[in-house]
C-alpha cells in the first residue's frame, strides 16, 4: 500500500469500505475485488506474464521468487548482493547480507552466494548448473 502513497483520502476511502464488508479473504475463496485486480493486472501486463502471487510483504515476494526460481531450473543455489536486504522470513533472510539480521537464526537456506551488486563476472561466476556456491 505504501506504494500508492500514504494517508490518500482516495485511499482511505476505500480501504475504509471494503474493511466494512470483508477485511481478508483467502485464496481458496472467490473474492470480486481479487478478481478486478487480476483484470486489471493482465491490461497492464505484457501478454506472456498470466499468471501472478498476490502477496502481503516484501520477503512473501521473496520467498515466492526462490520458489518459482527452484521449481523452474531445479537448482537450489541463489546468488544474492552483498549489502541487499531481502527480509526476515527464514528463507528471505538467507539472502540478506547484514549479519546482525542473519546470524541468531543460522542455519540458512544451503547455497547463497553473495556477490558485489552490479559485478555481472562474478554473478556468471557464481551460476552454475547444481547446488551452487555456498557461504561467500
Ligand atoms: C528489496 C527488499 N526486499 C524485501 C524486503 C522485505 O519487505 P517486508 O519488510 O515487506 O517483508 C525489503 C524491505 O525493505 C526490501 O527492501
Amino acid at each position: 500500500m505504501a506504494l500508492l502513497g500514504h494517508s490518500h483520502p482516495a485511499i482511505i476511502e476505500a480501504v475504509t469500505a471494503q474493511a466494512a464488508q470483508l477485511i481478508t479473504c483467502p485464496e481458496i475463496f472467490y473474492n470480486d475485488q481479487r478478481a478486478r485486480l487480476y483484470e486489471t493486472l493482465e491490461t497492464v501486463l505484457p501478454d506472456e506474464i498470466n499468471r501472478f502471487f498476490l502477496c502481503n510483504s516484501g520477503a512473501e515476494a521473496i520467498e515466492g521468487a526462490l520458489k518459482v526460481a527452484r521449481l523452474l531450473t531445479g537448482r537450489t543455489g541463489i546468488v544474492a548482493a552483498k549489502r541487499g536486504f531481502h527480509g526476515r522470513t527464514l528463507g528471505a533472510l538467507s539472502l540478506t547480507w547484514n549479519k546482525d539480521y542473519r546470524e541468531p537464526f543460522a542455519p540458512w537456506q544451503p547455497a547463497v552466494t553473495h556477490v558485489t551488486f552490479n559485478d555481472l563476472g562474478a554473478a556468471r561466476a557464481a551460476i552454475n548448473e547444481g547446488y551452487g556456491g555456498g557461504g561467500r
